[in-house]
Parts: structure tokens; C-alpha cells; sequence
């Protein structure tokens, strides 16, 4: 049984896995060993200047003749960042007042300033995608520019764009997106909404209901994400009609990812119900492990600060933290897979053992279902 399906034909990879580009997570070595593994690796492009981006492109390309991809985020709260003066003193001082108790506790001094603006890097991140001819690229939020899309068309580039719901499947397709990522309520890090929603229940719809309904509401492959982590759920994802799966969660907890040690230790021993949909890590809404910096930041009462704005004031705590080895107040993003999740594996093993697991998984349903 191949499992090759309509996405393999379109991206030119053996099997329909892909590994999601997770910022701070996903280098070369990761995406890397996904692609050579027959899956589709990518690149994490968060906050990296066009320098860095090219080089971590062309270390891929040392590592793989294979194809790959690049991610971006695109909010619009960073199409320019949003500037200093949009965040009122008192929302800052409310946010530092919270933060300065967990500075406290890690041994930092208190802090009252106001961070630098998260870096405007959009514009050359595309550019050098365009430059490297990357295989393929991938993004979150926005949506894309159909001038962007045409660009990587007219070099061959794939584009994919992750959603959260049916309309923005439409919408994204309408401007010519090769494939859509249909991302589950259940998935680790960022809801993929075009813009923040005012409640975390907003555009929150668990993958069994949100992958048929996207599948019927667009032409090209769906591929499904959100709560993924073996080869049941590659099934589970094909039976939905997806043409494959995105997991985020598993390869955190893979030697090559580049996550804290600490939060993938946590990955190992937290079970299924140990998530948190919160925004005050970076602004946004994101699935994380629940520690003491989500439930008393919560129960403060504190604003969160814009995209991106809330993860610079608070870095030196998440600095100081992973360099502690201290969970509990290390960003630990994570979808309610996690459960599944029992051992620190090679990301290649990863993409092995989902094909392994789903070729039997789908022998078994034969051996299970009377006809
Ligand atoms: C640690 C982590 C970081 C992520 N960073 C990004 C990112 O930078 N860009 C992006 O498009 N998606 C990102 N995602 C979301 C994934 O693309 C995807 O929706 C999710 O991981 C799928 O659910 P799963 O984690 O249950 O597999 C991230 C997910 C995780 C777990």
C-alpha cells in the first residue's frame, strides 16, 4: 500500500505528512529529516532577518535534494507591527505588574520599560522564498496576497495557507492557494484566523466536523492538522477526505526540534488534557501546556499586549526560564495530542512509523468492519 495520494502528486513527496514550520522549532535539521524521510519538512521563517532565512534554506538543500517548504506568518498586526504608541502606559504597566511577580521568582529584576516593536521582516522573508525558489510556501493567518501567490506560481513555488475555518478556505482558494491546511480546534500553537478573534471559542471547531466541511467547500487537496500525532489519525484524516495530515505537536518532541529540553520533557509526561487555549504568550490565541505563567497571568486579570508585542515584554522571563529548565513559565505550545505522545524519536523515525501505523491501521478497519 503506497498511502500516496493527490498532495504527494502535487508537491512531489513520497507520503502525505507534513511537518508544520514552526517558528523557534523548526530549523534545517528538522525539515530536513522529514524530506528525506518521503514527508514534507518546513522551515520555521518566523523573525528571521533575509540573511538567516537563505542560509537555513540552503543548509536544507545541503541536507536533501528533496523538497521543502518555508513558513510565514502573515497577521495583519505585523504588516507593519503595530507601533509603540497603539499600547496605552496603563496596559503596559498592568502587564509588567504580573510579569514582575514571575521575574521575582526567577530571580530578575523588575521591569517597567517598553519592549522594542517585534521586527517588521515580512517583505525580505518573501523575497528571499522567491529568490531560493523554495519547493514550497507555507503560511498562517493573513490572507496571502494574490500578488504574492502569482510570484511563487510564475517560479513554480506551491503555496498552502493554514485556515480554521470553511469561509477562509474559500477565500484562500479563490486567490489561487494550491493547497489548504485545515487546522482543527485541537492543534497545538496558533489559532489560524485571519485576525484575533475576541474569544478563543471563535473559529474553534474540532477536526472531525472542520475536515469534511473544508473538504466540500474547496476544489484543491485539504490537508488536515490539529490533534494529530500516529498513523490512526492519518486515517482517520483520509476518511475525512483530507489528501493528508500536518502534525505541529509531534515533531516538537523529536531530537531535532529545537524546543526547550524542559518543554519536551513536558510533552512526555503531560496527558491529553493538560492544554490551554491563551493569548498571554504572544498576543494571540495559541494552544499551550497549562503552567503557573497561563493560569496566574489569567487569573490576574492583565490585558495582553498586540501580536507579538506580549512575547517581547515578557522574553527574559522565557530566556530565563528555559535556561533554567523551569517549566513553568517556559511557552510550551501543544496540541491535545500530547497525550499520545511517549518518546523523543528522529524526525525521520516520526514520518516512518505514521506510514508503518497507518498501513496497519487501515488493514485492521478491513479485518473490522462486516461487510
Ligand atoms: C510549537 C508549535 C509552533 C507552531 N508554530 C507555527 C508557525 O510558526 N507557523 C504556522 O503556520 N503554524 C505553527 N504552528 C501550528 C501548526 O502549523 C499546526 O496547526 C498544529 O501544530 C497542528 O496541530 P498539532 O500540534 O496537534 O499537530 C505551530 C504549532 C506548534 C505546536
Amino acid at each position: 500500500m503506497t498511502l500516496r495520494t493527490v498532495l504527494c502528486d502535487r508537491l512531489g513527496i513520497e507520503y502525505p505528512i507534513v511537518q508544520s514550520g514552526m517558528g523557534g522549532v523548526a530549523g534545517p535539521e528538522l525539515a530536513a529529516e522529514v524530506s528525506k524521510a518521503g514527508g514534507l519538512g518546513i522551515l520555521g521563517g518566523l523573525l528571521k532577518t533575509a540573511d538567516q532565512l537563505r542560509d537555513e534554506i540552503r543548509q536544507v538543500r545541503a541536507l536533501t535534494a528533496r523538497p521543502f517548504g518555508v513558513n510565514l506568518w502573515l497577521h495583519q498586526e505585523l504588516r507593519p507591527p503595530v507601533p509603540a504608541h497603539a499600547i496605552a502606559d496603563a496596559t503596559l504597566a498592568q502587564a509588567q505588574g504580573v510579569l514582575n511577580a514571575f521575574r521575582a521568582r526567577l530571580g530578575l529584576p523588575p521591569s517597567t520599560a517598553r519592549p522594542a516593536p517585534p521586527p517588521d521582516l515580512i517583505a525580505e522573508a518573501f523575497q528571499v522564498i522567491l529568490d531560493e525558489r523554495a519547493p514550497v510556501w507555507s503560511t498562517i493567518f493573513g490572507p496571502p496576497d494574490r500578488a504574492m501567490i502569482d510570484e511563487c506560481h510564475r517560479r513554480g513555488i506551491a503555496v498552502i495557507a493554514m485556515v480554521a475555518t470553511a469561509e477562509d478556505a474559500r477565500t484562500i482558494v479563490a486567490l489561487g492557494c494550491d493547497a489548504v491546511v485545515a487546522q482543527g480546534s485541537e492543534a497545538g500553537g496558533h489559532r489560524a484566523t485571519f485576525a484575533k478573534p475576541v474569544s478563543p471559542e471563535t473559529g474553534a471547531i474540532g477536526s472531525m466536523a472542520l475536515i469534511p466541511q473544508i473538504v466540500d467547500a474547496v476544489s484543491v487537496p485539504v490537508i488536515a492538522a490539529g490533534g494529530i500525532a500516529d498513523g490512526r489519525g492519518l486515517v482517520a484524516a483520509l476518511a475525512l477526505g483530507a489528501a493528508g495530515i500536518l502534525m505541529g505537536t509531534r515533531f516538537v518532541a523529536t531530537r531535532e526540534s529545537t524546543a526547550a529540553e524542559a518543554w519536551k520533557k513536558s510533552l512526555l509526561e503531560r496527558d491529553g488534557d493538560s492544554t490551554t487555549v491563551t493569548d498571554v504568550f504572544t498576543g494571540l490565541w495559541a494552544r499551550a501546556l497549562r503552567n503557573r505563567f497561563t493560569e496566574e497571568y489569567r487569573a490576574s486579570g492583565a490585558p495582553a499586549l498586540p501580536t507579538l508585542w506580549q512575547a517581547a515584554v515578557a522574553r527574559d522571563i522565557s530566556a530565563e526560564a528555559i535556561r533554567a529548565g523551569d517549566p513553568d513559565y517556559v511557552p510550551m505550545w501543544s496540541g491535545q495530542g500530547v497525550g499520545l505522545l511517549h518518546s523523543l524519536p528522529g524526525a525521520g523515525d516520526v514520518v516512518e512509523t505514521v506510514v508503518r501505523e497507518a498501513r496497519a491501521a487501515l488493514d485492521a478497519l478491513a479485518s473490522r468492519v462486516r461487510r
